[in-house]
């Protein structure tokens, strides 16, 4: 079963081409990882596959019934405390009322955050919380796909190593299938089934590979080199880092 599959996507904004060519299936029940250079255009992907911009050229087919997006802010309401940003979305769901507070104290659970914590306003809570509030509104609509745009890439190496925990956790669940943006191949490689690489020059997927294993039985000295020796043995990843500009001084 093909949960995603993207045919000859090609975009362009203001007539200069950010995306040609690309062509990336993802079956039901895997995730994975896209990474590539800043400005290659993987949030756009992302927001085509998703179908919140339309492509130039292209077909998208899915397999999916409900999909949720979990971005690098978590985008929380700011007049809103943690349980109505979450309640929110199954409003929006029109879920009958009276699920509301099960579905919530629910997700809550799965994402580790407090009662007490539901009750805070976005300004009242730490980053990672906010991020976990995030997880737990894309979560609590049932999603059978989540598309991560690079979701944790703000946050400290700690705290982004518990939001992965809680993904993993998350997408335990045969049916849960993902795209998972990324500068980071230690996070590519932990969370995901297989991680494809785009190309900076537009000239599509350049390639892809599987990471041998099951996502969350992956030490961390076998994960670091595996990615020591992805990085300076397999061409693929020769330039995902480039025109990063998180390294420009
Ligand atoms: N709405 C937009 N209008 C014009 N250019 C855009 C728009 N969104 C993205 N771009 C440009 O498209 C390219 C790809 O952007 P993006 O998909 O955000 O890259 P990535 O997520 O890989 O960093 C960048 O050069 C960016 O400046
Ligand atoms: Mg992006």
């Amino acid at each position: 079963m093909t949960a995603l599959a993207l045919h000859g996507i090609g975009h362009a904004f203001l007539g200069r081409t950010v995306l040609d060519k690309v062509s990336l299936v993802i079956g039901q029940g895997d995730i994975v990882s896209l990474v590539g250079p800043s400005g290659c255009g993987k949030s756009t992907l992302a927001h085509i596959a998703a179908r919140i911009i339309e492509a130039k050229e292209g077909r998208i087919a899915c397999g999916y019934r409900r999909q949720a997006m979990i971005f690098q802010e978590p985008r929380l309401l700011p007049w809103a405390t943690a349980r109505d940003n979450i309640r929110y979305v199954l409003k929006l769901a029109r879920v009958p009322k009276r699920d509301w507070s099960s579905r919530v104290d629910d997700v809550a659970a799965r994402v580790a955050l407090e009662p007490e914590d539901l009750e805070k306003y976005p300004v009242e809570l730490s980053g990672g919380m906010k991020q976990r509030v995030a997880i737990a509104r894309a979560l609590t609509m049932e999603p059978d796909f989540i598309f991560f745009d690079e979701p944790f890439t703000a946050l400290d190496v700690a705290l982004k190593r518990r939001m992965q925990d809680l993904v993993i956790a998350a997408c335990e669940n045969e049916t849960l299938s993902g795209l998972f943006i990324t500068h980071d191949l230690m996070e590519a490689a932990r969370l995901s089934d297989r991680i494809a690489v785009l190309d900076a020059r537009g000239r599509g997927i350049l390639g892809e590979r599987p990471v041998p294993g099951k996502r969350g039985e992956r030490d961390d000295a076998w994960l670091f080199g595996w990615v020591q020796r992805a990085l300076s043995d397999d061409p693929l990843f020769a330039d995902i880092h480039d025109v990063d500009e998180r390294n420009i001084a």
